[in-house]
C-alpha cells in the first residue's frame, strides 16, 4: 500500500482555543506539502468537534476530522453519548473505536465494539478498529491470540465491499503514554502477521486495509517505524498535541514515500 495514514489523536486534552491553534498550526504546515497519498487526520475531544469541523471547512483544509468514540444506537436515551449521524452531520470522516483506554477504563467489549464498526460504516464513516495486546499478555506469548480474537470479532458481519473503509490500528497497551515505543522489528513482525491474518480471513479485498501503528510514535522514532512493509501510518497521541512533532512525522511520511516513487 502506497499510502500513509497520520492521525492524531487528542484524547482529553486541549480547550477549544488551544484546539483550534493546533488545527491553524498543522494547516498552515501542511499547506506547503505535496499530500498525494498521504492522509492527515485529528481527533479532537468530543466538545470541540463542532468547532474544529468548522474551522476545517472554513480553511478549506485538507485535514480530515475523526471522532474519538460513539455510540452504535441511532439516539435515544444514552446521556453523555454521541450517535453516529450526530458526527456525520458536523462532517466527521472516521471515528476511532475500541482504543485500550475504551476497552479497559470504560469496559468496551469486543461485541460492543463490533456494533459501532457496523454503525459507523452505516453512517459512511471509516472505523479506526484499535487492537493491542497487555505486556502481561506479551510476556506469556498470547499477543497473537488476542489481537487475531479483536480482530475477528471486532470486524465481524462486515461485508467485502465495506472492508476497504476499515482501519486497523495497532496499538500495544504497554506502549502507550508510557515513552517506550515498540522496536520497529517488533512493530514489524506483528503487522506482518495482522496482515497474513487477515488476508486468511477476509481475502483479497483486506489488503486495502491500512494497518496503523500507535503507541509512543513520535518525530524521532517515527522514520523507522513508517519504512515498515505492513506499517500504513501511525495513530500517535501525545506526540500529536504539537504542530513541530505532528508535522515532522508528516514530512517523514512525505520523504518515505517519495523514496519509494523513485526507487
Ligand atoms: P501515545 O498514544 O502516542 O501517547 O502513546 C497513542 C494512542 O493511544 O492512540
Amino acid at each position: 500500500m502506497n499510502k500513509l495514514f497520520i492521525a492524531g489523536n487528542w484524547k482529553m486534552n486541549l480547550l477549544l482555543k488551544e484546539s483550534q491553534e493546533l488545527i491553524l498550526r498543522i494547516d498552515h504546515g501542511i499547506r506547503p506539502l505535496n499530500l498525494e497519498n498521504i492522509e492527515v487526520i485529528t481527533a479532537p475531544s468530543m466538545v470541540n468537534l463542532v468547532p474544529v469541523s468548522m474551522q476545517i471547512v472554513t480553511l478549506k483544509s485538507d485535514i480530515k476530522l475523526s471522532a474519538q468514540n460513539m455510540h452504535f444506537e441511532e439516539k435515544g436515551a444514552f446521556t453523555g453519548e454521541a450517535s453516529p449521524a450526530q458526527l456525520k452531520s458536523i462532517a466527521t470522516k472516521y471515528v476511532i473505536l475500541g482504543h485500550s483506554e475504551r476497552r479497559y477504563i470504560f469496559g468496551e467489549s469486543d461485541e460492543f465494539i463490533n456494533k459501532k464498526v457496523h454503525a459507523a460504516l452505516k453512517e459512511d464513516m471509516r472505523p479506526i478498529l484499535c487492537i493491542g495486546e497487555t505486556l502481561e499478555e506479551r510476556e506469556s506469548g498470547k499477543t497473537y491470540d488476542i489481537l487475531q480474537r479483536q480482530i475477528r470479532r471486532g470486524l465481524d458481519g462486515v461485508s467485502q465491499q465495506d472492508l476497504g473503509e476499515i482501519v486497523i490500528a495497532y496499538e500495544p497497551v504497554w506502549a502507550i503514554g508510557t515513552g517506550v515505543s515498540a522496536t520497529p522489528e517488533m512493530a514489524a513482525e506483528t503487522h506482518d502477521m495482522i496482515r497474513k491474518y487477515i488476508y486468511e480471513s477476509f481475502g483479497e479485498n483486506s489488503m486495502n486495509i491500512p494497518l496503523l501503528y500507535g503507541g509512543s510514535m513520535n518525530e524521532k522514532n517515527a522514520e523507522d517505524l513508517l519504512r515498515q512493509h505492513n506499517i500504513n501510518g501511525g495513530l500517535i497521541g501525545g506526540s500529536s498535541l504539537k504542530a513541530g512533532s505532528f508535522l515532522n512525522i508528516i514530512k517523514t511520511a512525505r520523504t518515505i514515500l517519495d523514496e519509494k516513487k523513485t526507487s
